[in-house]
């Protein structure tokens, strides 16, 4: 997907990683808000040289999907789909995030919303899902806002911050 995908907010839009995105993506992502509900290939801090990887990786995405979160011509946060392999091709991973300067005005959930439905129409995946830590319900309304359910419970699942947590095992199905 390499090109623009609006969102149902204005001035909201989903598109490529650029070079030009560093300084934006560095002040928004180097905060622990953010890396406490993202998993560990999140780092904290973050660093200039961690998005200059991050801007590679996503530069070259493969089966996987990877697009910066652009609000009035600013990039304020990331959301991907990293595709399974062998048998979970049809499966990919769902995540998102936004810089805290953005947070409560609806714009994680319009961005799911329009990447799981363009995904669904274009028939990339069968399936995506996400994990959610269990201090996130936020992330859990967000997901639901973009068509998700809650699949399980997957307790003491993940290790965060110093602590042994339960995730919430999100997914939208396709067929
Ligand atoms: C979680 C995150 C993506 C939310 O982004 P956002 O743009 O503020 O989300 P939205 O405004 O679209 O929706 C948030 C929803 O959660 C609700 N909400 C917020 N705090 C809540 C709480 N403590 N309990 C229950 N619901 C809550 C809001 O009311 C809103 O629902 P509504 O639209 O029905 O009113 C953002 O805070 C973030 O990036 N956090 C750090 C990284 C992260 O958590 N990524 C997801 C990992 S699974």
């Amino acid at each position: 997907m390499n090109s623009h995908l609006p969102t149902a907010l204005p001035g909201c839009l989903l598109r490529p990683w650029r070079a030009a995105d560093k300084d934006d993506l560095v002040a928004q992502a180097n905060n622990r808000k953010v890396w406490r509900n993202m998993t560990h290939t999140f780092p904290h801090p973050y660093t200039p040289e961690d998005a200059d990887l991050w801007l590679a990786i996503a530069a070259n995405p493969g089966a996987s999907l990877q697009l910066a979160i652009e609000v009035d011509g600013r990039a304020a946060g990331g959301i991907g789909a990293i595709s399974g392999e062998g048998i979970f091709q049809a499966t990919a991973q769902f995540g998102y995030w936004l810089g805290e300067d953005y947070w409560g005005r609806g714009i994680a959930g319009a961005a799911a919303r329009a990447l799981a439905d363009r995904i669904g129409s274009e028939g990339l995946f069968a399936r995506l899902e996400a994990q959610v830590f269990e201090w996130n319900p936020a992330s859990m309304r967000v997901l639901e806002k973009a068509g998700f359910s809650r699949d399980a419970v997957l307790r003491c699942a993940a290790t965060k911050d110093g602590r042994i947590i339960d995730t919430m095992l999100y997914s939208r199905v396709f067929r």
